[in-house]
C-alpha cells in the first residue's frame, strides 16, 4: 500500500492510498480522511465498486463506522474527552445534567439553557401509569436489566406523540423524555424485585438524588438523600454518559439505521450493554472479588488469566480502545477512595482485595504485554457495591447514565446525510452449491 498527495480542482489536496492488486494487476486509489483528531482513515465506501473486494474486520477493531462530534477516544494516551472537554474536567466541574447538555447540544449550557434543560428533564420523569402494570409481569426474580429492556421498548406504545423520527421536535422530545423516565423505570426494575411498592419522582430533587430517593426511600419512613451518595452517583453517571462506538452505542445505532424508533433503539442498547465483556462487567467484577475471596488465593486466579485453555478473564481489565490506563477509571479509584473515607468504610475486604490484584496484574509480564490496564467497570463496582447497591443493579446504572450517549449518537445519525442503513457484509465459508437431497435419501 502507498500513500500519494493530488491537488483537487478547487486546489485542496487530497491524499490517497494506492493499493495494488496482483489478481487484475491494476491500482487502485482510496482517498485518507482527516479528522480534528485521530487516526487517517482509508475511506472504503467504493471499495466494493471499483474493486469486487470487501474488506474482512471482525469486531470492527479497524473499522469507522461513522463520524461523530461527540466523543473522542485516544486509547494509547488514555485520552477520553466530550465535545473537546476532558472527561476529568466534567467529574470535577460539571453535573450529570450539565454533561447531557453537552453530549446533545454540543456545547455547555449558560446559566438560562441549563434551568431550562433540567426543568424539562424534571417534568418527565414520570412514566404513564399504565407501564407500571408491565412490571407486574415478570417474575419477582427476574434480573433488572431483563425488566428494562422490555419496559423501554414498551415506551413506543406509549408515547406516540415522539416515535416519528423525521420531525426534530419529536426527536428532541424522545431523547428527554428517555433521560428523564430512565431513572424511574431503573428504579421500578430494583423495587419489583425486591417485592417494595414504587416510589414515585420528586420534582424537588436533582437528578442523582432523585434517583436514590426512587430506589432507597420506602412510603413507611423518611429517606435523607446522602450529598456525599449523590454526588457519587453522580460521578459515576458522568463518567459513563458516552464512550464513542462501543458496543451498546453501535447496536443503537445500527437498529435506528432502519429508522426504527428511538425507544425500540434504546432497549436494543440495553440488551447489548447487559453482557459480561462490556455493561455487564461490573457486575461481574463483584461476582469475581468474591470467588476470589481472600489475598491469597489472587495468584492461582491470575494464572487462570493467563491460561489460554482457561476462558476465565479478569473481570474489570482490559479494554478495545484503551491500550493504558482508562481516564474513567482513574477518577473513579479516586472517588471510590473518597466515598468509602465519606462512609467510615474502613478495611473494606473487597477493597483490599480489589487493590492488591490491581497492583498483582500491574506488574505482571501477561499484563504488560498485552497492555491490559483496570478499566471503569472495576472502580464502580466496588463504589456502587461501598454505595449499597445490590450487584443486580449495576448494570442497570451503567444503562441510566449511558442513555444520554446512546440518544446523543442516535440523534446525530438521524441527522448525518452520509448515513445509510447498517449492513455488514461476510465473507462466506459454508457450502458451495449442491443439489437438494429429499428426505428419503439423506442419511
Ligand atoms: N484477562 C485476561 N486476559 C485478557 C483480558 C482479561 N480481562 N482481556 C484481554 N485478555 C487477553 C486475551 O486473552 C488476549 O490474549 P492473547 O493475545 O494471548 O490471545 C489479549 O489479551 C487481547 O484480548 P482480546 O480479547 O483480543 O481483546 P478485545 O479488545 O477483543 O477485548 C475486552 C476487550 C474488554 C472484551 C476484554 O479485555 C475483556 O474481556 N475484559 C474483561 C471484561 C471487562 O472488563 N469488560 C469491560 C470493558 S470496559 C466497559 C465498557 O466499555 O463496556
Amino acid at each position: 500500500m502507498t500513500q500519494k498527495s493530488e491537488k483537487t480542482s478547487s486546489g485542496d489536496s487530497m491524499d490517497h492510498v494506492s493499493l495494488f492488486d496482483p489478481v487484475s494487476d491494476q491500482s487502485f486509489d482510496l482517498p485518507l480522511l482527516t479528522g480534528t483528531e485521530g487516526p487517517r482513515v482509508i475511506d472504503v465506501r467504493h471499495l466494493y465498486r471499483d474493486t469486487g473486494y470487501f474488506t474482512y474486520d471482525p469486531g470492527y477493531t479497524s473499522t469507522g463506522s461513522c463520524q461523530s462530534e461527540i466523543t473522542f477516544i485516544d486509547g494509547e494516551q488514555g485520552i477520553l474527552r466530550h465535545r473537546g472537554y476532558a472527561i476529568e474536567d466534567l467529574a470535577a466541574h460539571s453535573n450529570y445534567l450539565g454533561v447531557c447538555y453537552l453530549l446533545l447540544y454540543g456545547e455547555l449550557p449558560n446559566a438560562k439553557q441549563k434551568e431550562a434543560f433540567v426543568q424539562d428533564i424534571t417534568h418527565h420523569t414520570l412514566l404513564h401509569e399504565q407501564l407500571t402494570f408491565f412490571f407486574r409481569g415478570f417474575r419477582r426474580d427476574a434480573h433488572p436489566m431483563a425488566i428494562m429492556c422490555g419496559v423501554v421498548g414498551a415506551l413506543s406504545a406509549f408515547y406516540h406523540d415522539s416515535t416519528d423520527i423525521n420531525d426534530p421536535d419529536q426527536r428532541r422530545l424522545a431523547t428527554h423524555q428517555l433521560i428523564a423516565k430512565m431513572p424511574t423505570i431503573a428504579a421500578m426494575a430494583y423495587k419489583y424485585s425486591i417485592g417494595q411498592p414504587f416510589v414515585y419522582p420528586r420534582n424537588d430533587l436533582d437528578f442523582a438524588a432523585n434517583f436514590l430517593h426512587m430506589t432507597f426511600s420506602l412510603p413507611a419512613e423518611e429517606y435523607k438523600v446522602s450529598p456525599v451518595m449523590a454526588r457519587a452517583i453522580d460521578r459515576i453517571f458522568i463518567l459513563h454518559a458516552d464512550h464513542e462506538q462501543n458496543a451498546s452505542t453501535s447496536t443503537v445505532r445500527i437498529a435506528g439505521s432502519s429508522g426504527a424508533n428511538p425507544f425500540a433503539c434504546i432497549a436494543a442498547g440495553i440488551a447489548s450493554l447487559w453482557g459480561p465483556a462490556h455493561g455487564g462487567a461490573n457486575e461481574a467484577v463483584l461476582k469475581m472479588l468474591g470467588e476470589i475471596g481472600s489475598k491469597d488465593r489472587i495468584p492461582e486466579f491470575i494464572a487462570r488469566a493467563k491460561d489460554d485453555k482457561d476462558p476465565f478473564r479478569l473481570m474489570g481489565f482490559g479494554h478495545r480502545v484503551y491500550k493504558n490506563y482508562d481516564p474513567r477509571a482513574a477518577v473513579l479509584r479516586e472517588s471510590c477512595h473518597e466515598v468509602l473515607d465519606e462512609l467510615g468504610i474502613e478495611n473494606e475486604p473487597l477493597l483490599e482485595l480489589a487493590m492488591e490484584l490491581e497492583q498483582i496484574a500491574l506488574n505482571d509480564e501477561y499484563f504488560i504485554q498485552r497492555k491490559l490496564f483496570p478499566n471503569v467497570d472495576f472502580y464502580s463496582g466496588i463504589t456502587l457495591k461501598a454505595l449499597g447497591f445490590p450487584t443486580s443493579l449495576f448494570t442497570v446504572l451503567f444503562a441510566v447514565a449511558r442513555t444520554v450517549g446512546w440518544v446523543a449518537q442516535w440523534k446525530e445519525m438521524i441527522k448525518d446525510p452520509e448515513q445509510k442503513i447498517g449492513r455488514p457484509r461476510q465473507l462466506y465459508v459454508g457450502s458451495t452449491p449442491r443439489p437438494y437431497v429429499p428426505l428419503h435419501k439423506r442419511s
